[in-house]
Parts: C-alpha cells; sequence; structure tokens
C-alpha cells in the first residue's frame, strides 16, 4: 500500500444507486428483468423497454409495486428511428439517463449452412445493430452530461465458437468488441461502458430453444454443475452501475459458473 492511501484512507465502496435513473432495455424478462429489479432495491428509479406490449405492462407493474413512478416503454429497438423514439419519451418522462442496460437479444439455433438472410439479419439487428444504436443514441445524452454508465450482456459465445449458433456467435463477439470501442472512445468524456458476460441462465430465449443433450452439455462444462439464477447477475450489474466501479470500463465481466475459466 503506498504512503498516499495509508495518509488518506479511502471511504467503503459506493454501491448505492440512490438519485439514479436506470433504463433497462430487454427488461420484461430474464436477465433484464432480474436486473430492473436489482436496480430498483438498490435505489434507483427504473424504466424498461421491450416489444410484446402485454409481457412489458405486467413487468411494469410488477415494478411499480416497489416504485409507482417505474415505467415500460413499447419499442423494437431493431428499428433505429424507434430508438430515437424511445429516447424521446423516456427523457421527457424521467429527465435524464445515469444508467443503460442493453439486454435485448434473441438466436437461432441451426446449422450455419442452412441460416437464412432473414434469419441472419433477425439475429444481427437484434443482437448488434440495435446494441450499437441504443449505446450511441442514449450515449450521447450521457456525453452531454459527461456522466453515465453503460452495461451491455455478451455471452460465452463472445469468447469461444459457438456450434449451430454461429450468427448469435458473430453479434456477441460484436457486442464485446462494441463494448471494449466505446469505453476506449468515451472514457475521458465520463461514460464508462463495460459487458456482462452470462453463462447458462434458462430464460425464454434458450429454454426451448435448447435441446436436451445441449443442456447436457452445457452442465458437464459448467464447473458449477448447474445453470444460473438471474438473481446471480445483479451483483455484477449494481457494482457496474455504481460510483464503486468509477474506475471500471471496458471489462467484460464473466458471471459463468467458471466456465471460461475452465480448460477441462
Ligand atoms: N439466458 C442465457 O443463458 C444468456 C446467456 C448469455 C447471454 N444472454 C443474453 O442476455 C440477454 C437477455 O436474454 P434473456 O436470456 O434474459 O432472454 P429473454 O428472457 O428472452 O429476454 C430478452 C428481452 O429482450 C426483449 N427484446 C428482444 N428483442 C427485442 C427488440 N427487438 N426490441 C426490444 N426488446 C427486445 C424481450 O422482450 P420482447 O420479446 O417482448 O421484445 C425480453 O424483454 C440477451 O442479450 C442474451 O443474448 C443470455
Amino acid at each position: 500500500m503506498s504512503e498516499t492511501s495509508l495518509a488518506q484512507p479511502r471511504s467503503a465502496p459506493r454501491f448505492s444507486l440512490h438519485g439514479k435513473t436506470a433504463l433497462v432495455v430487454g427488461g420484461s424478462s430474464g436477465i433484464g428483468q432480474a436486473i430492473a429489479h436489482g436496480f430498483q432495491a438498490s435505489g434507483a428509479r427504473v424504466a424498461v423497454a421491450a416489444r410484446t406490449p402485454e409481457k412489458l405492462a405486467e413487468a411494469a407493474q410488477r415494478l411499480q409495486q416497489g416504485d409507482p413512478d417505474a415505467r415500460g416503454y413499447a419499442v423494437d429497438v431493431s428499428q433505429p428511428e424507434a430508438i430515437d423514439r424511445l429516447a424521446t419519451l423516456v427523457l421527457a418522462d424521467f429527465g435524464h439517463v445515469d444508467v443503460l442496460v442493453v439486454c435485448q437479444g434473441t438466436t437461432v439455433l441451426k446449422p450455419a449452412e442452412d441460416v437464412t438472410p432473414d434469419e441472419y439479419d433477425e439475429v444481427m439487428h437484434t443482437n448488434l445493430r440495435s446494441v450499437f444504436f441504443t449505446c450511441t443514441r442514449f450515449g450521447r445524452h450521457m456525453l452531454e452530461r459527461r456522466t453515465g454508465s453503460i452495461i451491455t450482456i455478451a455471452s460465452l459465445a463472445a469468447h469461444r465458437g459457438w456450434p449451430l449458433a454461429s450468427v448469435y456467435a458473430a453479434s456477441k463477439h460484436g457486442v464485446a468488441g462494441l463494448t471494449k470501442t466505446l469505453a476506449a472512445e468515451w472514457a475521458d468524456r465520463g461514460v464508462r461502458v463495460n459487458a456482462i458476460s452470462p453463462g447458462f441462465f434458462l430464460t425464454e430465449l434458450n429454454q426451448s430453444k435448447m435441446s436436451p443433450k445441449r443442456k447436457e452439455n452445457a452442465l458437464l462444462r459448467t464447473p458449477t454443475g448447474r445453470f444460473g439464477q438471474v438473481d446471480e447477475l445483479v451483483g455484477a450489474a449494481v457494482y457496474l452501475a455504481s460510483p464503486a466501479a468509477g474506475f471500471v470500463t471496458g471489462s467484460v465481466l464473466n458471471v459463468d459458473g467458471g466456465y471460461l475459466a475452465s480448460g477441462i
């Protein structure tokens, strides 16, 4: 420990999100919904956005039990104009956004040689193009205020080849690259950009799409020997959103039960 840090003891890490406004895109189910509730429990005002109105309304109602000001916005962020409309609405309602989680995602599981252009576009538009334009649209707002934390959601498929999920893996490698690039580009203007990289969590995204054999393989290769629970991603998200992570940008935080650490 340096003399400086001995002479000037640091205060406790600041994990509270009190006074912050957070928008979770893809916050109506699965990982995004868990993060939205975790942010609320840590003191943030929370808004969520997703496409399906009924599911979104139920998600917003659950959040409103904790804070009547919580809001849901029905939007398809694969359309860049829709992201502009979302930003206009959210900023009119909340004034500003301190924390953005970009959690929308989809996948197609099939041999790469059978993927159609439409399937390619659907996955890339949802998982990468929309992430790019959501980050940059809200990033402009954060850069103007010279403060903000953006959290993207990567995947094991951002680190490894992923048989039968070629487009998904391409999109998630893109998310990791985008996250690091935006972090480097915006670091000196107060905006931090980090990714959470989840292991296997059974959600609407993959529950029905993964075959029993694929699930078995996933468990065999995960050292903890079990799937994650979405609540187990909340701590990582709150940390990255909070002042405690003030010097953390461009990181990809693995929450994967040891998957990427294991060689066998
Ligand atoms: N589950 C896992 O094991 C796992 C592992 C690694 C990474 N991830 C990533 O984690 C993220 C969340 O996935 P999840 O597992 O929580 O799946 P999920 O339960 O299906 O959640 C996806 C969310 O995104 C919304 N969404 C999808 N397309 C959208 C669009 N075009 N515009 C706006 N909202 C959209 C969905 O609502 P609507 O369908 O109503 O729009 C939903 O709220 C994804 O990026 C996924 O790739 C998941």
